[in-house]
């Protein structure tokens, strides 16, 4: 099947009850069981739900894994992920991952016993270098939030089975749409669906995938011994998203290379950062790894000031955390996302007080173009 069927076809048959296209909503706590251990599959919420069981299949699909795990939030996903460890172990992680995700490592994790190098994993040989007997799992995020540094997955995975220890991905930025970690040899991919796959800024939640089945059993395992997980709810908004997946994707990029295109050519743009510029670093690993760019541009104007005087001054854009959205957000990652980073690690990564970045939505890029260029003019 196509990825566009898969969007609105995969995991997801009609209800045998009443037929009902669409995935009802199991807005409940528990289930009737017809006699001492005896169920029809269904004993208690945490444990199992139609709905995020149709919404575990239908990102499982798009991602090619046999198996999802659907958590509260990316970052009780990632969580989980690392709940895989024990004490003692160690992780090579790239040193530009999402703010959060550094924080739950860093002031989490380390208090219970792992330890974390954090290292720019677009160079190979530093993975090599940070790594150690302990040394479990490699999480790289590719590109990574906000500089959209490119990892080359297959190395990674090369590199993590070449000492017995497993691959992790954040697809976040990608989607399945545009990347597929699995295919390129990770052993598990995790998303925040309160991005793209979502994709309408209306529920926060997160999912792991996979098709190694012991990895599998000790997360299915998790999610309902840990439970974090997400209410029926958000599973079916995320699941709904998920069947415009596609479309949007695509409006996304094609309005992100517009915008892209003015900033290139634009004074007060001191440093541009998209995977699909020919000047990127990583430019040729993303045009074979990916299946597009993607809609996140980071930019930067210089100082604190000026990119003070950016976000305010933008009318569509909205300033808010977040991305993947159909709506257009701006932020600026040194005071939002990546507050818990401390500045000397985050300017040495390019995450300057000057750095802006966007999430292009799916407005008409003609006013994305405006809107980013007025503001622009602001500080020129
Ligand atoms: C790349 C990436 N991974 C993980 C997360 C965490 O996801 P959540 O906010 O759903 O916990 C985020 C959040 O912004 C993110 O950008």
């Amino acid at each position: 099947m196509g990825f566009g069927t898969d969007c609105i076809h995969a995991g997801q048959s009609s209800e045998p009850t009443t037929g009902s296209v669409a995935v009802p909503v199991f807005q409940t706590s528990t289930y009737e069981q017809i006699g001492i251990g005896q169920h029809r599959g269904y004993e208690y919420a945490r444990t199992q739900n139609p709905t995020r069981e149709a919404f575990e299949r239908s990102v499982a699909a798009l991602e090619g894994a046999s198996e999802g795990i659907a958590f509260a939030s990316g970052l009780a996903a990632i969580g989980a992920i690392t709940q895989l460890l024990s004490s003692g172990d160690h992780v090579v992680c790239t040193d530009n991952v999402y703010g959060g995700t550094y924080r739950v490592f860093d002031q989490l994790y380390r208090r219970l016993g792992i330890t974390f190098s954090f290292v720019d994993t677009s160079d190979p040989q530093n993975i090599e270098s940070a790594w150690t007997d302990a040394t479990k799992m490699l999480f790289v995020e590719s590109p990574t939030n906000p500089v959209l540094s490119i990892t080359d997955l297959s190395v990674a995975a090369e590199i993590a089975h070449s000492h017995g220890a497993f691959l992790a991905v954040d697809n976040t930025f990608m989607s399945p749409f545009l990347q597929r970690p699995l295919g390129l040899g990770a052993d598990v991919v995790v998303h925040s669906t309160t991005k793209y796959i979502n994709g309408h800024s209306d529920m926060v939640g997160g999912i792991v995938v996979t098709s190694d089945e012991s990895i599998h059993e000790r997360l299915r395992f998790l999610q309902n011994a840990a439970g974090a997980v997400p209410g029926p709810w958000d599973c079916w908004l995320a699941l709904r998203g998920i069947k415009t997946l596609h479309i949007r994707m695509r409006e996304h990029e094609k309005n992100a290379r517009v915008v892209v295109a003015m900033l290139s050519d634009h004074r007060s743009v001191q440093k541009l950062y998209y995977p699909g510029l020919a000047d990127h670093p990583g430019h040729e690993i993303a045009e074979r790894q990916q299946d597009g760019f993607g809609a996140m541009v980071s930019f930067d104007v210089g100082s604190l000031d000026r990119a003070q005087k950016v976000v305010q001054a933008v009318k569509i854009f909205t300033l808010a955390e977040s991305l993947g959205g159909v709506e257009s957000l701006i932020s600026h990652p040194a005071a939002m996302t990546h507050a818990a980073v401390p500045k000397a690690d985050r300017d040495a990564m390019g995450v300057t007080d000057g750095l802006v970045r966007l999430s292009v939505g799916i407005e008409d890029a003609e006013d994305l173009v405006d809107d980013v260029r007025n503001a622009l003019e602001v500080i020129s």
